[in-house]
């Protein structure tokens, strides 16, 4: 599903260069679930960040469900987002002034899909995260908990093959962070979606991933090591 190989992410220009991701090989099967475990500025986002297709490799091949994203135009990157991916970010990123419906909604609106069908889409994407009862309400309306659902809803509306989340429950409760790593792996299950999911704590890892990988500086390992 996920074949990354040399893949190479610099920022910024000469003199002023940061390595974010340095040749790294990654392969993942489909369904599988993996982790990606790093301290910060290890190079998670920045690799999330290129399996969604928000962002080009500066080399190395990077291909997803069949389809090789660095030679992709922009054109072809938004259909990918649209059709393949499923992205759930730790600080939620909801619009304010939509409703949890309107917001599970608008991935659909890119598809030129009706609107009773796109409505009755969301509503079941809301039903499976158990949010029935809060479809008229607005993000501030909503806990953080009930919000990072609604996010998960409009992650997973379009049917993803590949789910990506950064730090899903980074920014919840350890009780709250509990049913949320359940929903989402969940929902991976029922989907055979592939899962990639960055977090900083092992036993997250442990609980929600079939194998784990380390980023170091910008380089995958499959073991902890001693600097991780
Ligand atoms: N747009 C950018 N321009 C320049 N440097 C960047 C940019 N984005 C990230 N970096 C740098 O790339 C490195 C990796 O950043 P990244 O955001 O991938 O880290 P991370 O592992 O997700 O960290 P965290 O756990 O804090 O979220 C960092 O050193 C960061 O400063
Ligand atoms: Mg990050």
């Amino acid at each position: 599903m996920i074949n990354a190989e040399r893949l190479s992410k610099i920022y910024g220009s000469h003199g002023n260069q940061v390595v974010a991701l340095d040749k790294i090989d990654l392969q993942v099967a489909p369904g599988d679930r993996i982790a990606l475990l790093g301290r910060s500025g290890s190079g998670k986002t920045t690799l999330i960040n290129l399996l969604a297709g928000l962002d080009r490799p500066s080399s190395g091949l990077l291909e997803i469900a069949g389809q090789g994203l660095q030679s992709m135009s922009a054109e072809d990157l938004a259909f990918y987002r649209r059709d393949k991916i499923g992205v759930i970010f730790q600080s939620f990123q909801l619009i304010a002034q939509k409703t949890a419906l309107q917001n599970v909604e608008l991935p659909l609106i890119l598809t030129g899909m009706a609107k009773s069908k796109r409505r009755k889409l969301a509503r079941e994407s809301l039903e499976k995260v158990g949010l029935s009862q809060r479809i008229k309400h607005r993000p501030y309306q909503l806990s953080g908990g009930e919000q990072q659902r609604v996010a998960i809803a409009r992650a997973i509306v379009n049917g993803p093959s590949v789910l990506l989340a950064d730090e899903p429950t980074g920014n919840l409760d350890s009780k709250t962070a509990a049913t949320i790593e359940g929903l989402i792996v969940e929902i991976c299950n029922e989907s055979n979606a592939t899962l990639v999911l960055i977090t900083h704590d092992e036993s997250l890892a442990n609980r929600c991933a079939s194998r784990i990988c380390y980023l170091r500086d910008g380089q995958l390992f499959d073991k902890p090591g001693e600097a991780s």
